[in-house]
């Protein structure tokens, strides 16, 4: 399994590479429009140069923010212009009958698609159809309009692996522990998560317990050997 960050955070980015386990970044206008309001274009170089400085070399996803299929044309070309030189870069284009010419037209110009707000299981497979590198399923956001994420992930694996579609599939819209493990179950490829879920990926009481055992037994049996060696001595 793989774990993209769901951010454009760049302390919480540094955070998680310092860690080594992302294998990639996926960030959206909304993610971008909780940061200090800057030209994005340099917010976006600056998620660069910390990939880079830790020598990084993952997929980072930076969307398009139109609706109009030209203009996401126009923008994906300009992000290809400004974040080229990062080899990984793809294009995120929401899933939809005129997005689909657009990243059919973007695939046929070498540029790599996220296709993006993938809800159901036939946005999923038109998606990979038209050529989608990945395909980003917002469990949460599926969950909230009552279906079943977990059965929407599972059936896009199966026709995925029918196909023998090289499209991966990403599942974002994390809201909880739980999804993460159940997405991972269902198949995903790839979970993105927002950085305030990874240190509690990593915790649990009994280690805490544990850990606090062994370095108290370690404490005393120190301090009392310490204790013994001076006695001795007097
Ligand atoms: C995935 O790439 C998206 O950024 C994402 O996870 C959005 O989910 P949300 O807007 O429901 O949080």
């Amino acid at each position: 399994m793989k774990l993209f960050v769901d951010t454009a955070n760049l302390d919480e980015l540094e955070q998680c590479l310092k860690r080594g386990f992302p294998t990639g970044v996926t960030t959206n206008p909304s993610i971008l429009s909780k940061e200090q309001r800057r030209d994005f274009r340099l917010h976006i170089n600056d998620m660069i140069a910390l990939l880079q400085q830790h020598d990084c070399d993952i997929p980072l996803s930076v969307e398009v923010f139109t609706t109009d299929p030209e203009e996401m044309i126009a923008q994906a070309e300009e992000f290809v212009g400004h974040f080229g030189h990062y080899p990984n870069l793809y294009v995120k284009v929401p899933v939809g009958w005129n997005e689909l010419a657009v990243i059919h037209e973007l695939r046929r110009r070498g540029i790599r698609v996220n296709c993006t707000c993938c809800m159901s299981y036939n946005q999923a497979v038109m998606a990979a159809q038209a050529g989608a590198n990945f395909v980003s399923l917002f469990w949460g956001r599926i969950r909230d309009i009552g279906y079943d994420a977990g059965s929407v992930v599972r059936q896009v694996r199966q026709t995925f692996r029918e196909w023998g579609s090289a499209a991966e599939i990403i599942v974002g819209s994390i809201r909880h522990i739980a999804d993460i493990n159940e997405a991972m179950q269902a198949g995903a490829d790839i979970i993105t998560v927002p950085p305030k879920f990874f240190p509690q990926l990593c915790a649990h009481p009994k280690t805490d317990e544990a850990v606090g055992q062994f370095v108290a037994d370690f404490r005393k049996w120190q301090v009392v050997g310490a204790e013994a060696k001076m006695a001795a001595a007097a």
